[in-house]
Protein backbone atom coordinates (compact mmCIF):
# COMPACT_ATOMS: atom_id res chain seq x y z
CA UNK A 1 0.00 0.00 0.00
CA UNK A 2 2.51 2.34 0.48
CA UNK A 3 3.90 1.48 -3.14
CA UNK A 4 0.86 2.54 -4.11
CA UNK A 5 0.74 5.79 -2.16
CA UNK A 6 4.12 6.79 -3.62
CA UNK A 7 3.31 6.62 -6.56
CA UNK A 8 0.25 8.57 -6.79
CA UNK A 9 2.30 11.08 -5.11
CA UNK A 10 4.74 11.06 -7.32
CA UNK A 11 2.25 10.79 -10.52
CA UNK A 12 -0.25 13.59 -9.22
CA UNK A 13 2.27 16.52 -7.82
CA UNK A 14 3.32 18.45 -11.00
CA UNK A 15 -0.50 18.79 -11.50
CA UNK A 16 -1.46 19.44 -7.77
CA UNK A 17 1.72 22.06 -7.80
CA UNK A 18 -0.01 24.06 -10.30
CA UNK A 19 -3.60 23.73 -8.78
CA UNK A 20 -2.30 24.38 -5.60
CA UNK A 21 -0.81 27.69 -6.30
CA UNK A 22 -3.95 28.64 -8.73
CA UNK A 23 -6.56 27.70 -5.96
CA UNK A 24 -5.08 29.34 -3.48
CA UNK A 25 -6.06 32.66 -4.44
CA UNK A 26 -10.10 31.94 -4.54
CA UNK A 27 -10.39 29.19 -1.99
CA UNK A 28 -11.87 29.81 1.67
CA UNK A 29 -12.77 33.98 0.22
CA UNK A 30 -16.37 33.81 0.90
CA UNK A 31 -17.02 37.48 1.27
CA UNK A 32 -17.17 38.43 -2.35
CA UNK A 33 -18.01 42.38 -3.09
CA UNK A 34 -18.40 44.28 -6.28
CA UNK A 35 -16.84 48.02 -6.52
CA UNK A 36 -19.49 50.58 -7.32
CA UNK A 37 -17.20 52.65 -9.66
CA UNK A 38 -15.99 52.10 -12.59
CA UNK A 39 -13.02 52.61 -14.26
CA UNK A 40 -12.58 54.37 -17.39
CA UNK A 41 -9.47 55.55 -18.51
CA UNK A 42 -7.37 56.11 -21.77
CA UNK A 43 -5.11 54.56 -23.78
CA UNK A 44 -1.67 55.03 -23.31
CA UNK A 45 -2.14 56.90 -19.79
CA UNK A 46 -1.24 55.66 -16.67
CA UNK A 47 -3.71 54.29 -14.26
CA UNK A 48 -3.73 53.17 -10.83
CA UNK A 49 -6.39 50.76 -9.45
CA UNK A 50 -6.99 50.79 -5.26
CA UNK A 51 -8.56 47.83 -3.69
CA UNK A 52 -10.91 49.36 -1.79
CA UNK A 53 -11.32 48.86 2.14
CA UNK A 54 -15.42 48.72 2.24
CA UNK A 55 -15.89 49.95 5.58
CA UNK A 56 -19.28 49.53 5.56
CA UNK A 57 -20.97 46.25 7.46
CA UNK A 58 -18.35 47.17 10.88
CA UNK A 59 -15.44 44.85 9.66
CA UNK A 60 -13.15 47.20 9.46
CA UNK A 61 -10.45 45.44 6.44
CA UNK A 62 -7.37 47.60 7.07
CA UNK A 63 -6.11 44.51 9.24
CA UNK A 64 -5.82 42.76 5.82
CA UNK A 65 -4.05 46.12 4.35
CA UNK A 66 -0.79 43.94 3.81
CA UNK A 67 -1.89 40.54 2.22
CA UNK A 68 -3.49 41.78 -0.91
CA UNK A 69 -3.46 39.94 -4.17
CA UNK A 70 -4.64 40.98 -7.55
CA UNK A 71 -5.47 38.73 -10.66
CA UNK A 72 -7.81 39.55 -13.96
CA UNK A 73 -10.94 37.86 -14.28
CA UNK A 74 -10.27 34.74 -17.05
CA UNK A 75 -6.64 34.92 -16.23
CA UNK A 76 -5.16 32.00 -14.55
CA UNK A 77 -1.90 34.31 -12.78
CA UNK A 78 -1.42 36.16 -10.17
CA UNK A 79 -0.49 39.74 -10.83
CA UNK A 80 3.16 40.38 -9.05
CA UNK A 81 5.80 43.17 -8.59
CA UNK A 82 7.46 45.31 -11.53
CA UNK A 83 10.57 43.09 -11.56
CA UNK A 84 8.20 40.78 -13.47
CA UNK A 85 5.94 42.88 -15.76
CA UNK A 86 7.37 46.23 -16.20
CA UNK A 87 3.72 47.39 -17.75
CA UNK A 88 1.50 46.46 -14.71
CA UNK A 89 2.11 45.40 -11.63
CA UNK A 90 0.77 45.32 -7.88
CA UNK A 91 2.16 46.97 -5.40
CA UNK A 92 0.78 47.32 -1.72
CA UNK A 93 -3.06 48.30 -2.37
CA UNK A 94 -2.56 49.44 -6.23
CA UNK A 95 -2.32 47.90 -9.18
CA UNK A 96 -0.74 49.83 -11.98
CA UNK A 97 -0.91 50.07 -15.38
CA UNK A 98 1.88 52.37 -17.18
CA UNK A 99 1.12 52.85 -19.43
CA UNK A 100 -2.99 50.85 -19.61
CA UNK A 101 -3.80 49.93 -23.23
CA UNK A 102 -6.99 48.33 -24.78
CA UNK A 103 -6.56 45.40 -23.90
CA UNK A 104 -6.69 45.40 -20.34
CA UNK A 105 -10.14 46.01 -20.03
CA UNK A 106 -12.09 43.68 -18.26
CA UNK A 107 -12.67 42.70 -14.19
CA UNK A 108 -9.65 42.88 -11.79
CA UNK A 109 -9.87 41.12 -8.63
CA UNK A 110 -8.23 41.95 -5.38
CA UNK A 111 -8.56 39.58 -2.35
CA UNK A 112 -7.21 40.89 1.03
CA UNK A 113 -6.63 38.15 3.62
CA UNK A 114 -4.92 37.50 6.88
CA UNK A 115 -4.76 33.57 8.63
CA UNK A 116 -8.42 33.88 9.40
CA UNK A 117 -10.73 36.00 6.88
CA UNK A 118 -10.19 36.61 3.34
CA UNK A 119 -12.20 39.15 1.08
CA UNK A 120 -12.14 39.83 -2.38
CA UNK A 121 -13.82 42.74 -4.53
CA UNK A 122 -14.11 42.94 -8.32
CA UNK A 123 -13.71 46.18 -10.06
CA UNK A 124 -13.72 46.75 -13.83
CA UNK A 125 -11.82 48.62 -16.00
CA UNK A 126 -12.40 50.11 -19.30
CA UNK A 127 -9.97 51.29 -21.77
CA UNK A 128 -10.63 53.23 -24.66
CA UNK A 129 -9.41 55.71 -27.22
CA UNK A 130 -8.34 58.44 -26.78
CA UNK A 131 -10.77 60.01 -28.61
CA UNK A 132 -14.02 59.24 -26.58
CA UNK A 133 -12.70 61.13 -23.71
CA UNK A 134 -15.55 62.94 -24.19
CA UNK A 135 -18.12 59.80 -23.84
CA UNK A 136 -16.25 59.51 -20.40
CA UNK A 137 -16.07 62.85 -19.01
CA UNK A 138 -17.17 63.48 -15.66
CA UNK A 139 -19.85 66.04 -14.65
CA UNK A 140 -19.36 69.18 -12.79
CA UNK A 141 -22.02 71.72 -11.67
CA UNK A 142 -21.32 75.65 -11.65
CA UNK A 143 -23.89 78.20 -10.33
CA UNK A 144 -23.99 81.40 -12.76
CA UNK A 145 -23.23 84.84 -11.76
CA UNK A 146 -21.26 83.82 -8.98
CA UNK A 147 -17.44 82.32 -8.74
CA UNK A 148 -16.98 78.51 -8.91
CA UNK A 149 -14.20 75.95 -8.97
CA UNK A 150 -13.84 73.37 -11.87
CA UNK A 151 -11.76 70.20 -10.63
CA UNK A 152 -9.39 68.24 -12.42
CA UNK A 153 -10.54 64.48 -10.40
CA UNK A 154 -8.22 61.42 -9.56
CA UNK A 155 -5.18 62.53 -9.93
CA UNK A 156 -3.54 62.13 -6.19
CA UNK A 157 -2.61 58.33 -6.75
CA UNK A 158 -0.09 60.28 -8.99
CA UNK A 159 0.35 63.49 -7.34
CA UNK A 160 2.16 62.09 -3.59
CA UNK A 161 3.87 65.82 -3.49
CA UNK A 162 1.60 68.93 -3.63
CA UNK A 163 4.24 71.26 -4.53
CA UNK A 164 5.08 69.78 -7.72
CA UNK A 165 1.23 69.37 -9.38
CA UNK A 166 1.21 71.47 -12.29
CA UNK A 167 -1.76 71.61 -14.71
CA UNK A 168 -2.45 72.44 -18.24
CA UNK A 169 -6.17 73.63 -18.64
CA UNK A 170 -8.12 73.48 -21.90
CA UNK A 171 -12.04 74.70 -23.00
CA UNK A 172 -12.95 72.75 -25.51
CA UNK A 173 -10.09 71.99 -26.82
CA UNK A 174 -8.51 75.48 -27.14
CA UNK A 175 -5.95 76.20 -23.98
CA UNK A 176 -6.48 78.47 -21.13
CA UNK A 177 -4.30 81.17 -20.46
CA UNK A 178 -3.40 81.66 -17.12
CA UNK A 179 -3.40 85.73 -17.27
CA UNK A 180 -6.79 85.72 -18.57
CA UNK A 181 -9.28 87.59 -15.85
CA UNK A 182 -11.74 84.88 -16.46
CA UNK A 183 -9.76 81.80 -14.92
CA UNK A 184 -7.47 81.53 -12.16
CA UNK A 185 -5.01 78.21 -12.58
CA UNK A 186 -3.25 77.57 -9.07
CA UNK A 187 -0.18 76.01 -8.91
CA UNK A 188 0.13 73.24 -6.74
CA UNK A 189 -3.89 72.84 -6.60
CA UNK A 190 -6.33 70.76 -8.95
CA UNK A 191 -8.67 73.44 -9.25
CA UNK A 192 -9.64 75.85 -12.04
CA UNK A 193 -10.89 78.83 -10.80
CA UNK A 194 -13.94 80.38 -12.87
CA UNK A 195 -14.05 84.26 -11.63
CA UNK A 196 -18.00 84.86 -12.70
CA UNK A 197 -19.75 81.80 -14.46
CA UNK A 198 -21.94 82.24 -17.27
CA UNK A 199 -24.02 80.20 -19.03
CA UNK A 200 -21.59 80.11 -21.70
CA UNK A 201 -18.89 78.43 -19.80
CA UNK A 202 -21.06 75.50 -19.99
CA UNK A 203 -18.76 72.84 -22.38
CA UNK A 204 -15.71 70.19 -22.13
CA UNK A 205 -12.99 71.36 -19.91
CA UNK A 206 -9.57 69.21 -20.36
CA UNK A 207 -6.78 69.17 -17.50
CA UNK A 208 -3.21 67.30 -18.21
CA UNK A 209 -0.84 66.51 -15.61
CA UNK A 210 2.48 64.95 -16.69
CA UNK A 211 3.48 61.83 -15.17
CA UNK A 212 7.40 61.35 -15.07
CA UNK A 213 8.58 58.05 -13.76
CA UNK A 214 11.84 56.19 -14.36
CA UNK A 215 12.64 58.37 -17.26
CA UNK A 216 9.94 58.57 -19.03
CA UNK A 217 6.93 60.88 -18.88
CA UNK A 218 3.28 59.68 -19.01
CA UNK A 219 0.45 62.31 -19.92
CA UNK A 220 -2.52 62.21 -17.61
CA UNK A 221 -5.90 63.51 -19.07
CA UNK A 222 -9.28 64.26 -17.35
CA UNK A 223 -12.39 65.58 -19.25
CA UNK A 224 -14.60 67.58 -17.22
CA UNK A 225 -18.23 68.47 -18.86
CA UNK A 226 -19.44 71.83 -17.06
CA UNK A 227 -22.91 72.49 -17.06
CA UNK A 228 -24.44 75.55 -15.68
CA UNK A 229 -27.38 76.41 -13.75
CA UNK A 230 -29.32 79.63 -13.21
CA UNK A 231 -28.83 81.03 -9.79
CA UNK A 232 -33.23 81.03 -9.32
CA UNK A 233 -32.95 77.27 -10.26
CA UNK A 234 -30.02 76.09 -8.33
CA UNK A 235 -32.13 74.31 -5.22
CA UNK A 236 -33.59 72.12 -8.06
CA UNK A 237 -31.31 68.77 -7.26
CA UNK A 238 -29.11 67.00 -10.05
CA UNK A 239 -28.46 63.52 -9.81
CA UNK A 240 -24.51 63.17 -10.27
CA UNK A 241 -24.01 59.42 -9.56
CA UNK A 242 -24.82 56.99 -10.93
CA UNK A 243 -23.78 57.70 -14.54
CA UNK A 244 -23.72 54.24 -16.05
CA UNK A 245 -27.44 52.68 -16.52
CA UNK A 246 -26.26 49.33 -15.41
CA UNK A 247 -24.39 48.00 -12.68
CA UNK A 248 -22.18 44.55 -12.61
CA UNK A 249 -22.65 42.32 -9.92
CA UNK A 250 -22.22 38.61 -9.00
CA UNK A 251 -24.81 36.31 -7.43
CA UNK A 252 -24.44 36.04 -3.98
CA UNK A 253 -22.10 39.11 -3.50
CA UNK A 254 -22.58 42.33 -1.73
CA UNK A 255 -22.67 45.63 -3.56
CA UNK A 256 -23.61 49.23 -2.52
CA UNK A 257 -25.10 51.54 -5.02
CA UNK A 258 -25.01 54.90 -4.15
CA UNK A 259 -26.96 57.52 -5.25
CA UNK A 260 -25.21 61.33 -5.46
CA UNK A 261 -27.29 64.09 -5.40
CA UNK A 262 -26.15 67.97 -5.66
CA UNK A 263 -28.24 70.38 -4.36
CA UNK A 264 -26.07 73.63 -4.58
CA UNK A 265 -26.21 76.10 -2.01
CA UNK A 266 -29.84 74.65 -0.99
CA UNK A 267 -29.64 73.07 2.67
CA UNK A 268 -29.58 69.51 2.61
CA UNK A 269 -32.68 69.00 5.15
CA UNK A 270 -34.89 70.72 1.83
CA UNK A 271 -33.79 67.76 0.06
CA UNK A 272 -35.29 64.49 0.01
CA UNK A 273 -33.52 61.55 -1.77
CA UNK A 274 -34.21 58.17 -1.76
CA UNK A 275 -34.19 54.74 -3.59
CA UNK A 276 -37.00 52.92 -4.99
CA UNK A 277 -37.52 49.28 -6.31
CA UNK A 278 -39.94 48.41 -8.55
CA UNK A 279 -41.14 51.71 -8.49
CA UNK A 280 -42.29 51.39 -4.35
CA UNK A 281 -40.41 51.83 -1.61
CA UNK A 282 -37.45 49.34 -0.69
CA UNK A 283 -38.47 48.28 3.04
CA UNK A 284 -41.56 47.23 1.45
CA UNK A 285 -40.70 45.50 -1.58
CA UNK A 286 -37.70 43.50 -0.05
CA UNK A 287 -39.66 42.63 3.50
CA UNK A 288 -36.44 40.10 4.74
CA UNK A 289 -34.69 43.65 4.47
CA UNK A 290 -31.55 41.76 2.03
CA UNK A 291 -31.66 45.03 -0.09
CA UNK A 292 -31.72 48.30 2.23
CA UNK A 293 -31.32 52.00 2.06
CA UNK A 294 -28.01 52.94 3.80
CA UNK A 295 -27.26 56.04 5.89
CA UNK A 296 -27.63 59.43 4.50
CA UNK A 297 -24.72 61.27 4.30
CA UNK A 298 -24.53 65.57 3.29
CA UNK A 299 -21.60 67.13 2.92
CA UNK A 300 -20.09 70.18 1.13
CA UNK A 301 -17.60 69.96 -1.59
CA UNK A 302 -16.12 73.52 -2.95
CA UNK A 303 -19.01 75.31 -1.05
CA UNK A 304 -21.76 73.16 -2.66
CA UNK A 305 -24.25 70.81 -0.77
CA UNK A 306 -24.58 67.24 -1.69
CA UNK A 307 -26.38 64.12 -0.29
CA UNK A 308 -25.90 61.03 -1.18
CA UNK A 309 -27.80 58.18 0.23
CA UNK A 310 -26.67 54.22 -0.64
CA UNK A 311 -28.62 51.25 -2.07
CA UNK A 312 -27.21 48.24 -0.16
CA UNK A 313 -27.09 44.90 -1.46
CA UNK A 314 -26.65 42.16 1.43
CA UNK A 315 -26.27 39.41 -1.20
CA UNK A 316 -27.27 39.85 -4.61
CA UNK A 317 -30.02 37.51 -5.91
CA UNK A 318 -31.55 36.94 -9.53
CA UNK A 319 -34.15 38.75 -9.15
CA UNK A 320 -32.46 41.74 -8.41
CA UNK A 321 -31.96 41.44 -12.30
CA UNK A 322 -35.43 41.40 -12.87
CA UNK A 323 -36.17 44.75 -10.81
CA UNK A 324 -35.81 48.08 -11.87
CA UNK A 325 -34.10 50.54 -9.22
CA UNK A 326 -34.30 53.84 -9.09
CA UNK A 327 -33.05 56.97 -7.16
CA UNK A 328 -35.65 59.93 -6.47
CA UNK A 329 -34.26 63.34 -5.77
CA UNK A 330 -36.77 65.58 -4.79
CA UNK A 331 -37.98 68.70 -3.25
CA UNK A 332 -40.60 71.48 -3.52
CA UNK A 333 -38.89 73.39 -6.51
CA UNK A 334 -38.37 70.26 -8.56
CA UNK A 335 -37.41 66.24 -8.81
CA UNK A 336 -35.20 64.37 -10.82
CA UNK A 337 -35.19 60.63 -11.11
CA UNK A 338 -32.28 58.05 -12.19
CA UNK A 339 -33.06 54.67 -13.21
CA UNK A 340 -30.53 51.68 -12.86
CA UNK A 341 -30.53 47.97 -13.43
CA UNK A 342 -28.13 45.08 -12.13
CA UNK A 343 -26.56 42.65 -14.55
CA UNK A 344 -24.92 39.64 -13.87
CA UNK A 345 -21.24 39.19 -13.62
CA UNK A 346 -20.01 35.62 -13.98
CA UNK A 347 -16.72 36.15 -11.83
CA UNK A 348 -15.37 33.11 -10.53
CA UNK A 349 -16.79 30.70 -12.56
CA UNK A 350 -13.99 30.71 -14.93
CA UNK A 351 -11.72 29.53 -12.38
CA UNK A 352 -13.39 26.56 -12.04
CA UNK A 353 -14.01 25.67 -15.18
CA UNK A 354 -10.17 26.09 -15.79
CA UNK A 355 -9.67 23.47 -13.14
CA UNK A 356 -11.78 21.06 -14.87
CA UNK A 357 -9.44 19.80 -17.42
CA UNK A 358 -6.12 19.70 -14.44
CA UNK A 359 -8.34 17.50 -12.67
CA UNK A 360 -9.33 15.46 -15.30
CA UNK A 361 -5.49 14.87 -15.75
CA UNK A 362 -4.89 14.45 -12.44
CA UNK A 363 -7.44 11.66 -12.29
CA UNK A 364 -6.30 9.90 -15.73
CA UNK A 365 -2.43 10.11 -14.47
CA UNK A 366 -3.72 8.58 -11.43
CA UNK A 367 -5.67 5.84 -12.82
CA UNK A 368 -2.38 5.24 -15.11
CA UNK A 369 0.14 4.56 -12.08
CA UNK A 370 -2.74 2.59 -10.00
CA UNK A 371 -3.02 0.45 -13.50
CA UNK A 372 1.02 0.41 -14.05
CA UNK A 373 1.47 -0.64 -10.24
CA UNK A 374 -1.36 -2.89 -9.94
CA UNK A 375 0.66 -4.66 -13.16
CA UNK A 376 4.06 -4.37 -11.55
CA UNK A 377 2.65 -5.71 -8.48
CA UNK A 378 1.04 -8.80 -10.45
CA UNK A 379 4.64 -9.34 -12.43
CA UNK A 380 7.07 -8.70 -9.24
CA UNK A 381 5.18 -9.35 -5.71
CA UNK A 382 5.08 -7.02 -3.22
CA UNK A 383 8.66 -4.77 -4.60
CA UNK A 384 8.60 -0.92 -3.94
CA UNK A 385 8.07 0.90 -6.97
CA UNK A 386 10.89 2.82 -7.36
CA UNK A 387 10.65 7.04 -7.92
C1 LIG B 1 -8.54 39.05 10.18
O1 LIG B 1 -9.38 40.11 9.73
C2 LIG B 1 -10.67 40.13 10.30
C3 LIG B 1 -11.46 41.20 9.61
O2 LIG B 1 -10.80 42.42 9.69
C4 LIG B 1 -10.54 40.35 11.80
O3 LIG B 1 -11.83 40.33 12.40
C5 LIG B 1 -9.68 39.23 12.39
O4 LIG B 1 -9.47 39.49 13.77
C6 LIG B 1 -8.34 39.17 11.67
N1 LIG B 1 -7.61 38.01 12.16
C7 LIG B 1 -6.33 38.05 12.47
C8 LIG B 1 -5.73 36.79 12.95
O5 LIG B 1 -5.67 39.09 12.39
C1 LIG C 1 -15.17 36.75 -16.41
O1 LIG C 1 -14.53 35.74 -17.18
C2 LIG C 1 -15.40 34.79 -17.77
C3 LIG C 1 -14.55 33.74 -18.47
O2 LIG C 1 -13.48 34.31 -19.16
C4 LIG C 1 -16.34 35.49 -18.76
O3 LIG C 1 -17.26 34.56 -19.29
C5 LIG C 1 -17.11 36.57 -18.00
O4 LIG C 1 -17.92 37.28 -18.91
C6 LIG C 1 -16.13 37.52 -17.32
N1 LIG C 1 -16.88 38.51 -16.57
C7 LIG C 1 -16.86 39.79 -16.88
C8 LIG C 1 -17.73 40.66 -16.08
O5 LIG C 1 -16.13 40.23 -17.76
C1 LIG D 1 -0.31 37.41 5.47
O1 LIG D 1 -0.67 36.06 5.16
C2 LIG D 1 0.13 35.08 5.79
C3 LIG D 1 -0.31 33.71 5.30
O2 LIG D 1 -1.60 33.74 4.81
C4 LIG D 1 -0.02 35.23 7.30
O3 LIG D 1 0.81 34.29 7.95
C5 LIG D 1 0.38 36.63 7.75
O4 LIG D 1 0.12 36.79 9.12
C6 LIG D 1 -0.43 37.66 6.98
N1 LIG D 1 0.05 38.99 7.32
C7 LIG D 1 -0.74 39.92 7.81
C8 LIG D 1 -0.07 41.19 8.16
O5 LIG D 1 -1.93 39.77 8.00
C1 LIG E 1 8.40 68.08 -3.98
O1 LIG E 1 8.70 68.56 -5.28
C2 LIG E 1 9.60 69.65 -5.29
C3 LIG E 1 9.73 70.13 -6.72
O2 LIG E 1 9.78 69.09 -7.64
C4 LIG E 1 10.96 69.20 -4.72
O3 LIG E 1 11.87 70.27 -4.68
C5 LIG E 1 10.73 68.68 -3.30
O4 LIG E 1 11.95 68.13 -2.80
C6 LIG E 1 9.67 67.58 -3.30
N1 LIG E 1 9.35 67.19 -1.93
C7 LIG E 1 9.25 65.93 -1.56
C8 LIG E 1 8.89 65.70 -0.14
O5 LIG E 1 9.38 64.98 -2.34
C1 LIG F 1 -39.86 43.67 -9.96
O1 LIG F 1 -40.67 43.49 -11.10
C2 LIG F 1 -40.24 42.45 -11.99
C3 LIG F 1 -41.14 42.48 -13.22
O2 LIG F 1 -42.47 42.67 -12.88
C4 LIG F 1 -40.31 41.13 -11.24
O3 LIG F 1 -39.86 40.10 -12.08
C5 LIG F 1 -39.42 41.22 -10.02
O4 LIG F 1 -39.53 40.02 -9.26
C6 LIG F 1 -39.81 42.40 -9.14
N1 LIG F 1 -38.79 42.54 -8.07
C7 LIG F 1 -39.02 42.27 -6.79
C8 LIG F 1 -37.87 42.46 -5.88
O5 LIG F 1 -40.12 41.91 -6.37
Amino acid sequence: MRGLFFVLVTCTVGASAFRLQQVKSTENCPDHTVYFKHYYELHGEPVVLKCPSPTYKHLDFSALAPNITWYKNGSKTIISGRDEDPRIWAKGDALWFLPAMLEDSGVYICTRRNSSYCAEVSIHLTVLEKKAAREIAYLQVLSTFTSGKIVCPELWDFTPNRTSLELKWYKDARPLEDASEKFVILKGSTSLIVTSVLPTDAGYYTCKMAFPYEGVTYEITRTIQVETIEQEKRITPIIVYPTQKTTSAVLGSKMTLPCKVFVGLSRHVHTDVEWLANDTVVDVVYKQSRVTEGERQETVENGENFIEVPLVFDSVEEVDFYTDFTCLAQNRYGYQVLPTRVKQEAVGLSWYIAMIPVTLAGVILGGICIHKCWKRRADKGYTIPKV
